[in-house]
């Protein structure tokens, strides 16, 4: 489609031509408080990076802290990505931050004006967008913008949560809503992303994003928090408040550093999807976690029960004033999902889309490499769903016998694979292998092709790889020991490799230098090569290392903080009774301290002094 001409005079906000101050138009002199601390080195970062894009890895790469890698992280369009934007829309972005979101707003849409109130974080998304001339910063609020029906389409990325702070019936949150209803054009759209305040993650535990408390918003907000957040039908309501009609989609492990987004349709047309796509435990990004429940039981009985479309970590909310409205989102399309710590050409999306009577996965790169890459190779083939049970999830509830036979069966079609010269090895792992209801395995999901493994290498892997998976989905007594090591060694052994694990640091090292292949951006010096190799080893040994009871079936916090109460009662007991033993000693020697001085002091005591004398001398004392 043809883009709309980028004139100056695009829209209403850029005709009012105020005073520009490091490339932003100024709409007010007021600033906000808000900060996160990042924004003069992520300034920095940007005004000295000569890759801006959306998919940089010469940004992602310098983040080192949860707010750069929030500012700079190439996964941050991703909850954006399966919708599809019109190219010859006008947008205005509200709450623009440091222009992550923005920078693909513009290489996607014809004419951007993004607003961002705090001019510290202005300045970065100009930065971020200095070769984009369809986008154009304002340093203001939604308030300073000419009231007209201006925009195709509208983005608010975690801004409501802010609007109006923690009042649960704030009319600033109403206000702001209702302004961008007015800003919208006939047929256009708002999209919003935020996190859901009764998100799984939350009820198992995970700190609020925002205040970093455990059930924080679960508790909706009992104390003071810089942010509000709000369930699906809450959401909902505010959004029709505001004359606004939504859809909801949810995005895992949240709208941020987004790996999956998936439609309300998937929940129906096949839920096994809904729960096996997104990735657990979710991340923590802020505060420590405390354990009630595991995330991933919880969201499958959640799915299964038919209720999880409400239960989702973050949503992205598509809204606008007609139900006649056309869908950004593909009709076709049930879910998303993304690769998020690889570097942009080894990056995959997947759209998961219905065809005919069944389901396509459509992989694609998301960006092409300059040059081939040498070693090994990704596949970007389409593949149909496999409905059936994945061996990993047979061998969670299954005892040593079962276990061992699926391991055969895995070592079976390994091995057959193997001797046919096939390719695509590195993937044939049980977690990538399905059963179908007539008793025949299927091998799904083969992304990389290439490797110079050997079986008894592959093997290795794939027990590595199963007994870490295993140990994060069963309970701790399910092993023989108390270390995630325990259930790989055990794994390995019912895989017929050695019983006493001497396999697994070698598995474990051409593991890292695989990881290093797949994690790099082409041109990495050995230097980056050693440091991701000895990253990925760390990585691995203190995975080993953990006690099984730490994991998400471990011991529940509820159940450690009953111990530890019980401990402390009984250490106050010890010390109770050592008190009084010691009193009752001191009041034994004080009452003979007492009975000897009465003594010294008697009559006889003084009258026999002579004799004790010549006792005492004849004694030779
Ligand atoms: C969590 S950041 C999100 C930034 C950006 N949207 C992103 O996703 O990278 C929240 C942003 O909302 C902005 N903000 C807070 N209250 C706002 C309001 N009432 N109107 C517009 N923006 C607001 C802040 O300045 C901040 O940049």
């Amino acid at each position: 489609m043809a883009r709309r001409p980028r004139t100056a005079g695009a829209t209403p906000v850029r005709e009012l031509r105020r005073t520009a101050i490091d490339g932003c138009v100024l709409l007010t002199g007021d600033d906000i408080p808000y900060r996160d601390g990042a924004e003069d080195r992520v300034y920095e970062l940007v005004s000295a990076a000569s890759d801006l894009s959306s998919l940089s890895d010469e940004l992602s790469r310098q983040a080192k802290t949860w707010a750069e890698r929030y500012h700079l992280s190439g996964t941050r369009a991703n909850f954006l990505r399966p919708f599809a934007l019109p190219p010859n829309a006008t947008v205005l972005e509200i709450g623009a931050g440091c222009g992550a979101v923005t920078r693909y707003l513009g290489e996607t849409c014809a004419i951007v004006d993004a607003l961002e109130p705090v001019h510290d974080r202005a300045r970065t998304a100009r930065a971020r967008t200095r070769d984009l001339d369809n986008v154009a910063v304002f340093v203001g609020m939604v308030g300073d913008l000419p009231a007209q029906p201006a925009y195709d389409l509208v983005v608010v990325v975690g801004v409501l949560e802010y609007v109006g702070g923690a009042d649960p019936a704030s009319t600033e949150r109403r206000r702001f809503l209702e302004s961008i209803a007015r800003l919208l054009r006939p047929g256009g759209s708002l999209i919003l992303a935020i996190e859901n305040r009764l998100g799984v993650k939350y009820i198992a535990g995970a700190p609020e994003d925002h205040s970093g408390r455990p059930f924080d918003s679960i508790d909706a907000y009992p104390g003071e928090s810089p942010a509000r957040t709000f369930s699906r039908s809450e959401l909902a309501a505010l959004l029709a408040g505001a004359g606004l009609q939504s859809t909801f989609h949810s995005a895992f492990p949240d709208y941020k550093i987004t790996r999956t987004v998936l439609a309300d349709a998937l929940f129906d047309e096949a839920p096994e999807l809904a729960w096996r796509l997104p990735d657990f435990p979710s991340p923590v990004w802020i505060g420590d976690a405390a354990r009630s429940a595991s995330e991933e039981r919880l969201w499958r009985g959640l799915v299964g029960d038919g209720i999880g479309q409400h239960f989702g970590n973050s949503f992205v909310v598509t809204a606008s004033k007609s139900d006649a409205e056309t869908s950004l989102w593909p009709p076709d399309q049930l879910a998303a999902f993304y690769q998020p710590s690889r570097p942009a050409h080894h990056a995959t999306e997947t759209r998961v889309v219905k065809q005919g009577s069944g389901i396509t996965f459509r992989r694609r790169r998301m960006r092409e490499p300059a040059t081939p890459s040498a070693g090994i190779e990704l596949i970007t083939a389409d593949a149909p769903f496999v409905a059936g049970d994945h061996l990993l999830e047979v061998m969670e509830s299954a005892s040593d016998e079962e276990m061992r036979a699926c391991l055969r069966q895995w070592r079976e079609l390994l091995t057959e694979a193997v001797s046919e010269g096939k390719r695509c090895l590195l993937d044939l792992m049980p977690h990538n292998i399905i059963r179908r209801p007539d008793e025949t395995l299927a091998v799904i999901d083969a992304e990389w092709s290439g490797s110079d493994l050997g079986l008894t290498e592959l093997v290795e892997r794939g027990a590595l790889i199963t007994g870490l998976k295993l140990a994060a989905r069963t309970p701790a007594e399910r092993w023989p020991g108390p270390a995630v090591r325990d259930a790989v060694r055990h794994v390995g052994a019912l895989a017929d490799l050695d019983a006493d694990g001497g396999w697994i640091d070698g598995a474990v090292e051409r593991e890292a230098g695989l990881q290093a292949q797949v994690g790099l951006p082409p041109g990495a010096s050995s230097a980056e090569r050693d440091h991701e190799i000895a990253g990925t080893h760390h990585y691995y040994r203190e995975w080993l290392g953990r006690p099984l009871a730490d994991l998400p079936l471990g011991t529940p916090d509820h159940l450690r903080l009953g111990a530890a109460l019980a401990e402390r009662e009984q250490a106050q007991e010890q010390l109770r009774e050592a008190i009084a033993q010691r009193v009752a000693t001191e009041a034994e020697a004080q009452a003979l301290r007492e009975r000897v001085a009465a003594m010294q002091s008697s009559r006889s005591w003084r009258l026999t002094a002579p004799v004790r004398a010549l006792a005492a001398r004849r004694r030779g004392i």
